[in-house]
């Protein structure tokens, strides 16, 4: 129980010699100075109810005026002291109100602020920055290259209809080609119109280009590939190919060796021999396989120590990629006239051109995401 200073309110206003209203009101004022003076000190919620129970409380100071002035008070002075001690209880409790409200915004800003807390001495948090994938870069440099000769960059869906991922390209639906390309189908709705699959290379976009373009296109396709393989080191599901396609009123097999010469000598060095082997694809006549001198060996099959060169076994050349003339087949799907357009295309894997390159022995380090190996190529 808070010690409750009674005495001036324990005692009669008889007692006190107050008898007329001035002297009344003078009381009054005094009681009221010293609540204003205690409240004005109370700083937190005990304090706060330590003050409500004095004033207010059973036995408080204002209980104890009612008792012991106004009711014992003369029938004259009686509506003064009653009035008098509305107008006290009124601003005790108004005033108790107003610090209870300030009590509690100070609370909660605090709890806040605690929770959120933005302390400015420490020290900030230094979020390492990333760099791009060893696979985008080469993407970048394989679009520069081509860029700088007059190529734009397209990209299409991942997402293909076996009409553009085959049909189109002069792969009929039992051609055996089929069967190197295996890949994932969408489970759809019975009823939709064609089935989904994942393409399984970046060749649907020469004739979704083709589609949209009048010649002359110049046009080179990086992207995301897919494909039903096991994983091993030279074999994933998914991989990445850039595609390239020229076509325009006079382009000749010259322009096309010398094209992708180009982009070989820019890519591995000036160094670096190329061949070309007769080779098959469905939607190219000539079809060419593109071989490079081995880097690892400068061509000559023989490693550093002496051995046979484990990269290109022996052979001094290393497979790179496919590629070849337009079939004119292809430009009957695209209502461009096989009897005036001529043009190339190629087809290269990114993930195998990166091996070579940056010499990485496993496709899947590049898939795992493991900040160790891409740290090393930031
Ligand atoms: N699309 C072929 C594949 O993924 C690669 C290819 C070969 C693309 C020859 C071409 C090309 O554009 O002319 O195996």
């Amino acid at each position: 129980m808070p010690n409750i200073d009674n005495s001036t309110s324990a005692k009669t206003l008889a007692d006190l010699g107050a008898g007329n209203p001035t002297e009344i009101r003078l009381l009054f004022g005094v009681q009221r100075k010293d609540f204003d003076i205690e409240s004005a000190s109370c700083s937190d919620f005990s304090a706060l109810e330590s003050l409500r129970v004095k004033w207010i409380g059973r036995k408080s100071i204002l209980t104890n005026i009612t008792d012991n002035w106004l009711k014992p008070a003369a029938k004259e002075i009686k509506p003064i002291v009653g009035q008098a001690l509305n107008e006290l209880k009124a601003h005790v409790e108004a005033v108790l109100g107003e610090r209870r409200q300030a009590l509690e915004a100070d609370f909660n800003a605090r709890a806040s602020h605690g929770k959120e807390g933005v302390d400015l001495s420490l020290p900030g948090v230094t979020r390492p920055i990333g760099s791009h994938h060893l696979i985008r870069q080469v993407f970048q440099e394989i679009e520069d290259i081509f860029v700088s000769i007059g190529f734009s960059v397209v990209e299409g869906p991942e997402i293909e209809t076996p009409y553009y991922n085959f049909e189109a390209l002069n792969i009929p639906e039992f051609h055996p080609v089929r069967d190197d390309m295996d890949t994932f189908y969408l489970d759809l709705p019975k009823g939709a119109p064609s089935p989904l699959l994942l393409r399984t290379h970046t060749s649907p976009m020469q004739i979704r280009t083709m589609e949209k373009r009048k010649p002359p296109v110049r046009v080179i396709v990086p992207g995301k590939v897919y494909r039903r393989d096991n994983p091993d080191a030279t074999h994933s599901f998914i991989f990445h190919q850039v595609e390239g396609l020229a076509v325009d009123s006079d382009i000749t097999f010259c322009d096309f060796t010398g094209t992708i010469e180009y982009f070989v000598k820019q890519f591995f060095g000036p160094g670096v021999k190329t061949r070309f082997r007769p080779s098959y694809f469905p939607f190219t006549e000539p079809s060419v396989e593109f071989d490079v001198s081995c880097i690892f060996c400068g061509g000559t099959g023989t490693s550093a120590g002496g051995g046979t060169c484990s990269k290109c076994k022996g052979a001094g050349w290393i497979e790179l990629f496919g590629a070849g003339m337009v079939d004119p087949a292809v430009y009957g799907f695209v209502n461009y006239d096989p009897k005036k357009v001529s043009g190339f295309a190629f087809g290269m894997g990114i993930d195998r051109l990166a091996m070579l390159k940056y010499q990485i022995d496993d496709i899947q380090v590049f898939f795992q995401n493991d900040v160790r190996f891409l740290r090393q190529f930031p």
